[in-house]
């Protein structure tokens, strides 16, 4: 890789997503050009980004240096968006604008910079820890090495899924708010544990080695989710009595609500 990259919007997903190129020498420093909007941010990531990329204020005049690169990943919250206008833009080069912005359609984003071509990408905070999902919809007229490039700026922090636009908003329901019911549920299982009499931390060390296990047993065994379901069910035995209180519950339906409430928030975006 060795374009310039800008980046509208150098929040903890940006940094998620960049962070691991610039540590893998995939991108060197002065090919990144961000943008901030507050003083706060642009002292912190001046004095403590491990990186010295180049850096501005997005009202500033060095923010025709972040417009000018070719490809711009765009990171600010959906709310910011309509703070953030094309600005000094580069007529005789194709630019490209990517998007993470959960919601924002292709069809709002062509309308908003005209003069990019548009990709929407979906990702996921295990990003963090490069063991992201990333689900791209690509806009009109992009070629290969283009899409190549693209990809590229995802691929070290995560897998890529490559989707119509339609999906993308139940890509982002089930992969990136997701975490979030997880964390949930952790909590909420360790709470069980702390009512049975354990303590609040080995009950959550105790959830998520468990959760990592089933789920790397599933992975590594291609062991069916109701074959394994099955397998620790016995009859009147523990296991039923508490998916019984489960069913009870709703527990299944209230979590396929909340995957379709995440989604139709995410199309209210648009
Ligand atoms: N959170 C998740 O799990 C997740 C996952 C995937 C995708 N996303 C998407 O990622 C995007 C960013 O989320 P985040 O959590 O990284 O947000 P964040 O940490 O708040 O970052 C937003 C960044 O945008 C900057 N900014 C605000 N207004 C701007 C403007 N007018 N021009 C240039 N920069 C501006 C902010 O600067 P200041 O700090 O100075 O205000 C900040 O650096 C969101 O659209 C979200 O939908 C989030």
């Amino acid at each position: 890789m060795s374009n310039k990259i800008g980046i509208i919007g150098f929040g903890n997903i940006a940094k998620a997503i960049i962070t691991p190129l610039l540590n893998d020498s995939i991108l060197k420093t002065e090919e990144v050009y961000c943008l901030v909007k507050s003083n706060k941010s642009l002292d912190l990531i001046k004095n403590s980004y491990p990186h010295k990329i180049n850096i501005f204020l997005a009202n500033s005049s060095d923010a025709k240096m972040v417009w000018d690169s070719p490809i711009k990943l765009l990171s600010v919250k959906p709310q910011q968006l309509n703070e953030v206008d094309e600005f000094n833009i580069k007529k005789e080069q194709e630019n490209y604008m990517v998007s993470i912005l959960a919601g924002v359609s292709l069809r709002r984003l062509e309308e908003k910079f005209p003069n990019h071509k548009c990709v929407r990408a979906v990702t996921n905070i295990p990003i963090l820890i490069g063991e992201g999902l990333t689900g791209i919809s690509w806009g009109a007229k992009i070629n290969e090495d283009k899409k190549n490039f693209i990809k590229s700026i995802f691929k070290t922090s995560s897998k890529i899924y490559e989707l119509p636009e339609e999906y993308l908003d139940i890509f982002l329901a089930l992969t990136s708010s997701s975490p979030a019911i997880i964390a949930l549920i952790i909590d909420s299982l360790s709470d069980g544990g702390l009512s049975g009499g354990l303590n609040k931390k080995l009950s959550e060390e105790l959830v998520i080695e468990m959760i990592l296990g089933t789920v790397l047993l599933l992975k590594k065994s291609n062991m069916g989710i109701i074959e394994l379901r099955n397998m620790v069910t016995s009859p009147e035995g523990t296991t039923i009595s508490a998916l019984n209180t489960l069913e009870k519950s709703c527990f299944r339906s209230a979590l396929i609500d909340a995957i379709m409430a995440a989604r139709n928030r995410s199309k209210e975006f648009q």
